[in-house]
């Protein structure tokens, strides 16, 4: 027997696969663990032979058990805060005329570039320990406060370094273009060039980069530059995203899927043919509906118009300083059932099976089937729709790693 065998006894199971009982719920009560991964699901009393003799076992105490879930859009790794800009904001300021008075992004690059790696890695460490505790085994983390090639590949060391760290599945994905830099302003092309012919290169060569991802909006980088950026990636073999029309219909979301970008994310502005376009290139929409509660915009993304293309939903905390301090997944959940209107069914999916999709991981992750990676979260409900329901309970019992209990409680 190795660690990474284990039995979860007492369980209600919600598998989050699709086609079948709502949350993909399936009969019986224990889930049994071999070599990190799920081996069988089903009641005790059929539970094979073979898997018998496992000293490891998990009282799941009649509460419901999912995949982890899945953080799949976050900006964990930054220096300082922007609770003052927060202030300004309830004092009338807009989240644009603070970026472009030189606030914003840009104040979070000063703080990002002047922090020492043991800084960085200690405020995000603590940061993902809370998302950890809460349920996430699976985090996307994102540089892009950097916005130099040096401090880029610094902070998606420091994002690799806490999967060892914390024990969470860490992606890390290139956000060189979230902002023109101080030193580049008057000069957007050449900073365009430095993120496609030096950044974008230097983190594939480093493999530091699981993805690249671009801002696409008036206040950050046009439509031309977002491709130029992409086509840069797809020279180096990284996939892309792109954060797209959040806070105007730039065409980001058919951008993206002209590019065969994973995700396209936020999408409060995304057109109708936008979302077309994702459909037929498999393009997942990603939900952050902590930003938009936190930038008090009503803008709702056109959920109809996903649903009625096929266009799978996931959803994420965008947890970053500026627009989405949100270190809550069941917040995020809820928020996107009570702001963009998803049923609790699909705000759950979207941090389990469809958040796998968005990071290139559905075969590993995001649901709880014979062969994944057992990689689970035990939860002091009594009904899945629960998870989206309370605000702010803490609900996570326990979460296992690859099989491997956290053990948050003891
Ligand atoms: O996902 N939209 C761009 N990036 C972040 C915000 C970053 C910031 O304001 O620091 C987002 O919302
Ligand atoms: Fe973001």
């Amino acid at each position: 027997m190795t660690r990474h065998d284990l039995l979860v006894r007492n369980a209600r199971i919600a598998t989050m696969e699709a086609d079948g009982e709502a949350y993909g719920a399936v009969p019986g009560d224990t889930v049994a663990v071999r070599d990190g991964r799920v081996a069988w699901m089903g009641p005790a009393e059929r539970l094979p032979r073979e898997l018998h003799e496992v000293e490891a076992t998990l009282d799941a105490e009649g509460g419901w058990v999912t995949p982890g879930l899945i953080d799949c859009h976050t900006h964990i790794v930054f220096g300082g805060d922007r609770a003052r800009e927060f202030e300004q904001r309830l004092g009338g300021a807009s989240y644009e005329e603070i970026a472009r008075a030189g606030g914003g992004i840009l104040s979070t690059v000063r703080a990002t570039r002047a922090s020492s790696d043991d800084a960085l890695a200690a405020s995000a460490e603590a940061r993902l320990r809370t998302l950890a505790r809460r349920g996430v085994t699976t985090v996307e983390i994102k540089s892009g406060y950097g916005l130099e090639t040096q401090t880029e590949l610094r902070m998606l060391r420091v994002a690799r370094a806490l999967e060892e760290r914390v024990g969470v599945r860490v992606q890390a994905t290139l956000l060189g273009a979230h902002a023109i830099p101080p030193e580049f302003a008057g000069d957007r092309g050449g900073y365009v060039r430095l993120v496609c012919e030096e950044m974008i290169p230097a983190a594939a060569a480093a493999g530091v980069a699981d993805a690249v991802d671009a801002f696409g909006e008036g206040i950050a980088f046009t439509p031309e530059e977002c491709a130029r950026v992409f086509e840069a990636a797809r020279r180096r073999g990284l996939p892309v995203r792109l954060h797209a029309d959040q806070l105007s219909d730039q065409g980001g979301a058919a951008l993206a899927a002209a590019h065969g970008a994973r995700s396209a994310d936020h999408l409060e502005h995304a057109s109708e043919e936008g979302v077309r376009a994702m459909a037929g290139a498999g393009t997942v929409a990603v939900l952050l509906p902590g930003a938009a509660h936190f930038l008090r915009d009503a803008t709702v993304p056109p959920v109809a118009s996903f649903r009625a293309h096929g266009v799978a939903i996931a959803v994420a905390t965008d947890l970053n300083p500026g627009s989405s301090p949100l270190v809550d997944p069941l917040q995020a959940a809820s928020l996107a059932c009570l702001l963009f209107g998803l049923t609790p069914e699909e705000a759950l999916v979207g941090m389990t099976r469809i958040g796998a999709r968005a990071l290139g991981l559905e075969t590993e992750i995001g649901t709880l089937a014979v062969g994944k990676r057992a990689d689970l979260a035990v939860w002091a409900v009594d009904h899945p729709a629960e998870l989206a329901y309370w605000m702010g309970a803490e609900l996570c019992r326990e979460v296992v790693r690859s099989g491997r209990p956290a053990r948050f409680s003891s």
